[in-house]
């Protein structure tokens, strides 16, 4: 089936067809001619011609460089590169790294170290990162950085990624191979990394069946227009190796949507467009004709309409409304009530106020979104469409797609491809419906790539977001009351809005003990792009808000702002904004404490740095420097509604145990951590782990990966499966429940009890026993004030930043950051670093540079995401504060890892400047007006 054949974003412009040349040159280290379009982009001959699948496509552009190979020894992006140019030289590729089956020590290094999380980047990274260790054995960290610059990541916030390069000259090069029992806590290297550092991962267009046609969406220019199609058959004659042009009428179920009362998109359009970028028809066919049609040929007549692009215009009503189902435009309000908040502002000696706004931002995973379908008869003679494509979630995919096809689940089968970064976006469908439609139609296997642009205009984003809150406070510093009103543009359809304006009033107040609390939100629709999921559900918006509101306080009542927060930290005992008792693991105090020591120095050092400057220069002049601190809390899993996860473990009669793993790694380690959690429950070593992941018909249902909750809900039923099996081997020797088991080959021990597993029978699938696990958080509905209890835990985390702020041009350099982070239990501590690092990246481009624009940003140039040299020093406190619900006490920390630093910079800024800057990205052009307006 594997046709390891990917077809790149479009060749390099060519203008007339060229002919087909012979090419020679070596390619890792060995001879090899080929025939090709001397104009073909490199990676596409490494790729589509010569099935080195490992050099990656991120934008065909030269801005991701995860096309990166080494030209004669030089890292060169291989999509920039012309064929022709490879005559008579050396190209090394990823697959070229390990020599004799032996990977290099540069590749030991970014397993040992966690370099790699979802490792889409790894080959770029790798290849620049040879380049320079053949230059320079033993180079400085801002070497690194150089030479890893055009290499873009956005999971890993490259911290782990430098250590690994540092660490091959120390000769630091292999993780820890726990013994049983010691695999909960333990630095091991993820188990899926492997194939990220050797390139053998197959990611969405790394694969597809021989002969698949291709699919092109062609999409609406426009942000609000009806339409019209014309005549399809003469436009099919026009464009032979054209097999079918799919409109609505192709589409049996034509809506889609999150949730089971809001299926407000349709997978094509059907008479009007909502968003520019929205699919009105599939191209279906042969590759290079699908692709040369220009989309001025396609018969569609456009009737553009006034469109409606903000939160303002969308309540003023003065348009028709965008959806039925929301005559006033509002898809769903959000209320959490608790107190009297009028009274307590009234009383409260110290009140403060502000509005803040927040753009869209892009989720710009390196990996666009990609993969195929094909009809197949099963064994059992049942008529069925497989997906592979990259995805977060494949159990909603099948549910999805069976939908829309009008099928039963069970006729769908998702296996998901290895997916090159998530972050929320991949938790909606994309292609999955297009092709499944295109190929259920044609009954041929069919496949799509979505190019940059394409995944950017039509892909969902961060909600941007206007809120005003008020925060009161008494003459102690203890606050009284929080107010919060927050507006989020959802865009044209509701994705994940239902989500974000009912998870963010339960968190508007922050993680503090405040005794009045309204928080109100609305999502409301617009023809903006589509905002969904993304890292935190809407938190990291209103985080900016009481944190900048309680540097207020603190200022007013003149007490630290660290101090200020300590106080008023909420603690286990008290109650939330939802009414919830905190009962256990409700860390930040001491997340707080262990940052006092660096807060205090950093807090010194700023003030010393200002002073100088101030003697130097006099004032508005020269850089200045200050440190910002913001905590954050984060409910872990879905908001009240259910939550569960299934796991299955399985011993094999070779002495291997199987995992069958239904949460889908998206890079946040899930396939490491799951399987560190079952062994031990188990009792067995995790090397002897084997997984089968996400697959819909190999594994169960383990839910989503998002909402930070594979580690507590999967982890959690990890847990139990591998107790359940545990238990049955127990059994099956017959000794008493706390014998050591062990494995020598295929032989089961305990206690002087053997068993030859190959002696025993097996089940269909291969295992001699199994175990399963369950868990769904317990949680409660929340009454119409928003009271109850919509999550089982808590993460809790503080972060401060120091900065660097140039008075005269706007530039912010983040100089350093401090992040604690109360986990429960750090099951993998490089991984919890990773995040920790990731989440931070995230939110410092979220902070100062990323802001999408649709129609403008469409692509890595023009929206700019931190690259190596942007991310300062970060210095991870692991706070383990247990969760008794947890798996051996975790939590999770993938959204809490970012949620607090935007924040922590903004407050740095206006410790260094004097002002508070309230819409981000806090771009150099707007800091610097705000350093002008105030000095008027
Ligand atoms: S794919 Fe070549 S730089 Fe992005
Ligand atoms: S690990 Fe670098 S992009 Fe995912």
């Amino acid at each position: 089936m594997n046709d390891p054949v990917h077809r790149g974003m479009g060749a390099i412009d060519q203008g007339a067809a060229m002919v087909a040349q012979n090419i020679a040159f070596t390619l890792n280290q060995v001879a090899c001619t080929v025939n090709v379009d001397p104009a073909m982009r490199l990676s596409d001959l490494l790729r589509d011609q010569l099935g080195l699948t490992g050099t990656k496509i991120g934008c065909s552009a030269g801005d991701c460089g995860a096309c990166t190979v080494l030209l004669d020894g030089h890292q060169v992006c291989s999509c920039l590169v012309a064929a022709a140019q490879a005559e008579g030289r050396g190209v090394v590729t990823i697959e070229g790294l390990a020599q004799g089956g032996r990977l290099s020590e540069l590749q030991r290094a970014f397993l040992a170290h966690g370099a790699a999380q979802c490792g889409i980047c790894t080959p770029g990274m790798l290849m620049a990162a040879t380049d320079l260790l053949t230059r320079k054995s033993d180079p400085s960290e801002s070497q690194v950085c150089d030479a890893l610059g055009g290499v873009l990541c956005r999971c890993t916030g490259y911290r782990k990624i430098i250590e690994a390069v540092l660490a091959v000259a120390r000769g630091e090069l292999d993780a820890p191979q726990p013994p049983a029992g010691a695999a909960v806590g333990s630095r091991i290297a993820k188990l899926d990394g492997l194939a990220k550092v050797t390139g053998s991962e197959r990611y969405g267009a790394d694969a597809a069946p021989v002969g698949a046609l291709w699919l092109r969406v062609v999409r609406s220019p426009h942000e609000r227009a009806t339409f019209r199609i014309g005549d399809l058959q003469s436009f099919k004659q026009r464009h032979p190796g054209l097999l079918d042009v799919l409109t609505a009428s192709d589409v049996p179920e034509n809506s889609f949507g999150i949730f089971p009362q809001v299926k407000d998109q349709p997978v094509l359009a059907d008479g009007h467009v909502r968003f520019r970028g929205e699919a009105v028809i599939a191209l279906v066919g042969e590759y290079e004709s699908v692709m040369a049609i220009h989309e001025a040929d396609v018969p569609i007549e456009w009737q553009p309409q006034e469109p409606i692009l903000d939160v303002e215009g969308a309540l003023r009503g003065a348009r028709p409304p965008l959806h039925a189902l929301a005559p006033d435009n509002v898809l769903i309000r959000g209320r959490v009530v608790k107190g009297n908040v009028d009274e307590a502002l009234v009383q409260a000696p110290h009140v403060t106020q502000g509005t803040f706004t927040t753009s869209l931002v892009e989720h710009a995973y390196i990996e666009p979104e990609a993969g195929y379908a094909e009809r197949f008869m099963d064994e059992q003679g049942r008529d069925r469409i497989r997906i592979f494509a990259c995805t977060q979630t494949p159990y909603m995919d099948r549910d999805e797609v069976a939908r829309i096809l009008k099928l039963n689940q069970g006729q769908v089968h998702i296996v998901p491809s290895a997916i090159g970064g998530g972050f929320g976006g991949k938790l909606d469908i994309a292609i999955q419906p297009l092709l499944a439609v295109a190929a259920w139609k044609l009954d041929r296997p069919v496949r799509c790539v979505y190019t940059r642009p394409e995944s950017m205009l039509s892909t969902t984003k961060r909600h941007p977001a206007k809120m005003h809150a008020r925060f009161a406070c008494d003459d102690q510093g203890r606050l009284t009351a929080t107010d919060f009103l927050g507006d989020f543009n959802t865009g044209a359809y509701a994705s994940w809005g239902n989500t974000v304006a009912n998870r963010v009033p339960i968190h508007a107040s922050g993680p503090y003990f405040v005794p009045n609390v309204r928080a109100l939100t609305r999502a409301v629709y617009t023809n903006g792009p589509i905002a969904g999921a993304f890292r935190g559900f809407g938190v990291p918006q209103s985080t900016i808000v009481h944190e900048a509101l309680l540097d207020d306080l603190a200022e007013q009542i003149g007490m630290d702002r660290l101090e200020f927060r300590l106080l008023n930290a909420i603690r286990a005992g008290q109650s939330t904004a939802t009414g919830q008792v905190l009962r256990a693991s409700a860390g930040l105090h001491e997340c707080l404490l262990h940052l006092k020591p660096a807060w205090v120095e950093a807090s010194k050092r700023a003030a010393g740095f200002n002073a100088r400057q101030e003697g130097l220069v006099g004032p508005l002049r020269g850089p200045r420097r200050g440190a910002g601190i913001a905590c954050m809390w984060y409910g872990i899993g879905n908001t009240v509604i259910a939550n569960p996860s299934t796991i299955r473990v399985g011993l094999r009669e070779s002495g291997r145990v199987l995992l069958y793993n239904g949460a889908v790694d998206i890079g946040q380690g899930s396939s490491t951590i799951l399987p560190q959690i079952c062994a031990d429950a188990l009792g067995l070593p995790v090397h002897l782990f084997d997984q089968v992941m996400g697959d819909t018909d190999l594994t169960a249902d383990a839910g989503k990966s998002s909402a930070s909750r594979q580690t507590f809900v999967s982890g959690n039923a990890a847990r139990f499966a591998g107790e359940a099996l545990r238990k049955k081997l127990l059994a099956m020797l017959g000794v008493p429940a706390d014998a050591e088991i062990t494995l020598d080959g295929d032989v089961l021990m305990a206690q002087g009890v053997r068993v030859h597993l190959c002696s025993l029978a097996t089940d269909a699938e291969g295992n001699v026993a199994t175990g399963e696990g369950y868990f769904d958080p317990p949680t409660t509905p929340l009454d119409a004030d928003g009271q109850g209890v919509p999550y089982a835990t808590y993460g809790f985390a503080a972060q401060f930043a120091e900065v660097e702020v140039d008075l005269e041009l706007g530039i912010v350099k983040v100089l350093s950051v401090h992040a604690a982070h109360d986990v429960g239990r750090a099951i993998n501590p490089t991984q919890v670093e990773g995040q920790i690092h990731g989440g931070i990246a995230q939110g410092l481009g979220m902070a100062l540079m990323e802001e999408y624009i649709s129609g403008k940003t469409d692509n890595l140039h023009d929206y700019l995401i931190p690259t190596a040299g942007d991310i300062p020093p970060i210095t991870v406190h692991i706070i383990e504060d247990a969760e008794p619900l947890g798996p051996y006490g975790a939590k999770g920390v993938g959204e809490p890892a970012l949620i607090p630093t935007a924040p922590a910079i903004l407050n740095a800024i206006r410790h260094a400047t004097g002002v508070r800057i309230t819409h981000v990205p806090a771009t150099p052009d707007r800091v610097r007006a705000a350093i002008l307006e105030q000095s008027r």
